[in-house]
């Protein structure tokens, strides 16, 4: 019957179709705490609105009359192959959804035959996860005063196995999250960190969240630094947060391998763009010579192919995979990324494009096109 998807109580019991469906369920699962810690961001959150209202204004011109019986969505990222352009952006503390934290995500990330970026504040280590997994890793890095730590992170991940280092460069000082600071939000337990850093988190100022990353992120870090960073080790190193065109010909001029449009899913400068609306002027900086992925806001298969169009090579997700762990542990993650790839999948189809190289510039029309 038609009421059959909801309970007495208004709430959804059907299983979910979409990637909303699951940040619903998982804000029915988590305690308030961690729920807001997952979906919040910074200040006013006119940005966090930004990176999802953005993707609505670009519109898709689908072309008809294409054999689109066969749909390839497999492309390769700095060599490895995976099965459609959607990766698992490094968010911090899995366990917070599920009890088997990072090692649920990356047995699903494996599943999907995609890539899994393991945040440096992780809740299983970086040891724990290569054990456990034969996903693609990459290892996200931040650059702490103590560089020696920094450094060593870097030494574990690529002695086990992880493919590439992502620096993440827009968080010198933590955002203003202000629901972590109204909940005293304390940082989820770090465990690479384990036996490496003691620091105080008892502090009244800000969230305690805010104090442990102020007091251990090394704000004076610069250009400079990357080539320190290369010094450190063989692996490809991809810069993440940039925003504009003047840093990611830096980037270019600095000898990395990659960069990844991103505003930290808008947990760190309000008003920063959304980050689909600033892909293009990124691309243009960049004329191909190293690949160019993007995320936030992507909760549909059309975002995913809007910015393939703008010319992103993948793109990445953040809470989507948060939610599908706290909903369903694994096995959400799992159907978090099949959704996605399933709706990648139609757009194509519906847009007559049969493979990822199909996707082009003409494919969508921006506010800043002309009719
Ligand atoms: C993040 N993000 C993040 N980024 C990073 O480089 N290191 C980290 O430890 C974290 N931690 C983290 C925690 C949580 C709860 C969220 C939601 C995000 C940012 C993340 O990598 C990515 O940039 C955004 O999540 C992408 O936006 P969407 O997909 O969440 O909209």
């Amino acid at each position: 019957s038609l009421g059959q998807n909801y309970n007495i109580k208004g709430k959804m019991s059907s299983e979910p179709v979409n990637v909303n469906d699951f940040k619903e369920l998982a804000r029915l699962k988590l305690p308030k705490m961690y729920y807001d810690f997952y979906a919040g961001g910074a200040e006013d959150e006119h940005t966090l609105r930004e990176n999802i209202q953005a993707f609505c204004r670009i519109m898709i011109r689908p072309r008809v009359l294409v054999d689109v019986s066969q749909i390839d969505m497999s492309t390769t990222i700095l060599g490895h192959r995976i099965s459609a352009p959607i990766l698992v952006a490094p968010t911090a503390g899995h366990k917070l959804a599920f009890h088997e934290g990072e090692l649920a995500t990356a047995r699903a990330a494996a599943a999907a035959k995609t890539i899994m970026i393991l945040s440096y504040s992780s809740t299983c280590s970086i040891e724990e996860v290569a054990s456990s997994c034969n996903a693609v890793r990459f290892f996200q890095l931040y650059i702490f005063k103590r560089r020696d730590i920094s450094a060593l992170l870097v030494q574990r991940a690529e002695r086990f196995g992880y493919k590439a280092i992502v620096l993440t460069a827009d968080t010198p000082r933590l955002g203003r999250r202000e629901a972590d600071i109204k909940n005293k939000m304390i940082a989820p337990p770090m465990k690479n960190l384990e036996g490496l850093m003691s620091i105080d988190v008892n502090s009244d100022q800000g969230s305690k969240l805010e104090t442990y990353a102020n007091e251990t992120l090394d704000a004076s870090l610069s250009w400079e630094d990357i080539m320190w960073l290369r010094s450190t080790t063989s692996l490809p190193i991809l810069i993440k947060g940039i925003l504009t065109h003047e840093d990611a010909t830096k980037a270019v001029e600095g000898g990395v391998d990659g960069i990844i449009v991103s505003n930290h899913g808008a947990r760190q400068l309000d008003f920063a763009p959304a980050t689909i609306s600033v892909l293009e002027e990124v691309v243009h900086a960049v004329k191909g010579k190293i690949p160019v992925l993007l995320d936030g806001g992507v909760r549909r298969g059309t975002d995913v192919f809007k910015a393939l169009a703008l010319g992103a090579q993948a793109v990445l997700i953040g809470r989507p995979v948060l939610f599908g762990l706290a909903a369903k542990g694994e096995g959400g993650v799992r159907t978090v990324l099949e959704m996605l790839k399933n709706e990648l999948e139609i757009s194509m189809a519906l847009s007559g494009c049969p493979c990822i190289k199909d996707i082009t510039r003409s494919h969508v029309r921006t506010q800043h096109d002309k009719l």
